[in-house]
C-alpha cells in the first residue's frame, strides 16, 4: 500500500505542502501521497486520528494546530519540546505518535543558504511569539549572538531565559535598541494582518541583511521597509517554507531532497 502523508491546517486549500512533497517523492523515487486536510478548528485530533487510523504514517501541521498537535503526541524531539510546537508527526509502528519541529532548521538552512556562515554575527530577531521560539536553539546552535525584541517586552524576556542555556541570547525592549545588526530577523505576524512593526532606523545599516519569515509575491512590507532604511539584502521566507519540508520529508523518509528546483518553480508561480 502507497504511505500516506498528509498536512492538517485550517484554512488548508492555500497549502504548498502537497505540492512539494509530490516534487520531493518524485525526486527521490519514494512511493506515497500526500494530501491537505482541512480540520475543524475545534477536531483537530479527531482528524488526525481518524487519519492515522487509516494508514498514514505521517503528518504536517499547520497553523492554528501546532500548539494541539504538540499536546497530541506520546513523544516529543528536544526541538518539539523547546519550541512548544509540532509541525511533524510521525506515526510509530507500535502506535504512538512522535512529534518535532523542522521551523527553526528549516529557517537557519535558508538564512546560511543565502546570507553564508552567521557564526559570530549579531542577530536581532523580532517576535517573541511561536514562530521566534521555534527557531531560537537552532539559530543559538549556528553561533549568533542574539538579540530579541517584542511589541510585548515581557515575552521577549520569557524566551531569552528559557533559552540562555543553548547560547549567547539576550532580550532589549525596541525602544532601546540603538546600534545596527548584521542579521535581522521578522518573525511576527505583522505583516499578515497588512501591518508594519515600529522599528528604530538605528537596526538597519548598509551592511544589514535581513530576512523576513513571511512571504508573497511582493515583496513584504517588512523588506520594504528594510531596504528603504538602507538594508544591503533582503530575503522572504519562501525558502523557509521549502526548506521546513525537506527536513520532515526526511524524518519520515530517511533521504534529503534538494530544494532548490522546487524553490524556483514555487517562486515563479508567485510572480
Ligand atoms: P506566530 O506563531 O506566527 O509567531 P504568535 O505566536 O501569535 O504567532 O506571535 C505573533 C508575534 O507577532 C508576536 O511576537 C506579536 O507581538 P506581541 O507578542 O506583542 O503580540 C507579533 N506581532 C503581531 N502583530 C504585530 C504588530 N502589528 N506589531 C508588532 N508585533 C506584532
Amino acid at each position: 500500500m502507497t504511505d500516506k502523508y498528509a498536512v492538517f491546517g485550517n484554512p488548508i486549500a492555500q497549502s504548498k505542502s502537497p505540492y512539494i512533497h509530490t516534487e520531493f517523492a518524485k525526486q527521490t523515487q519514494q512511493v506515497m501521497s500526500y494530501q491537505a486536510i482541512l480540520a475543524p478548528v475545534d477536531q483537530f485530533s479527531q482528524s488526525l486520528m481518524a487519519f492515522f487510523a487509516g494508514g498514514g504514517k505521517g503528518a504536517n501541521v499547520t497553523a492554528p494546530f501546532k500548539e494541539q498537535a504538540f499536546a497530541a503526541c506520546d513523544e516529543l524531539s528536544e526541538l518539539a519540546k523547546l519550541a512548544g510546537a509540532v509541525n511533524t508527526l510521525i506515526y510509530l509502528p507500535d502506535g504512538r505518535i512522535r512529534g518535532d519541529n523542522t521551523d527553526g532548521i528549516g529557517l537557519v538552512t535558508d538564512v546560511i543558504q543565502h546570507f553564508g556562515d552567521i557564526s559570530g554575527k549579531h542577530l536581532l530577531l523580532i517576535g517573541a511569539g511561536g514562530a521566534a521560539r521555534g527557531c531560537i536553539k537552532p539559530l543559538l546552535q549556528a553561533g549568533v549572538k542574539l538579540t530579541v525584541c517584542n511589541r510585548t517586552f515581557s515575552k521577549a524576556q520569557h524566551l531569552a531565559e528559557l533559552f540562555t542555556e543553548f547560547g549567547d541570547v539576550i532580550a532589549t525592549p525596541i525602544d532601546e535598541l540603538t546600534s545596527s545588526f548584521d542579521l535581522v530577523i521578522n518573525s511576527t505576524s505583522a505583516g499578515l494582518a497588512g501591518e508594519l512593526i515600529s522599528l528604530p532606523e538605528s537596526i538597519i545599516s548598509t551592511h544589514t541583511q535581513c530576512y523576513d519569515m513571511s512571504y508573497g509575491a511582493e515583496v513584504t512590507l517588512f523588506n520594504q521597509w528594510a531596504l528603504s532604511q538602507g538594508a544591503s539584502e533582503v530575503v522572504d521566507g519562501l525558502g523557509m517554507l521549502v526548506g521546513q519540508a525537506a527536513q520532515s520529508f526526511n524524518i519520515w523518509r530517511g533521504v534529503m531532497p534538494s530544494t532548490t528546483a522546487v524553490h524556483q518553480v514555487l517562486r515563479s508561480q508567485l510572480s
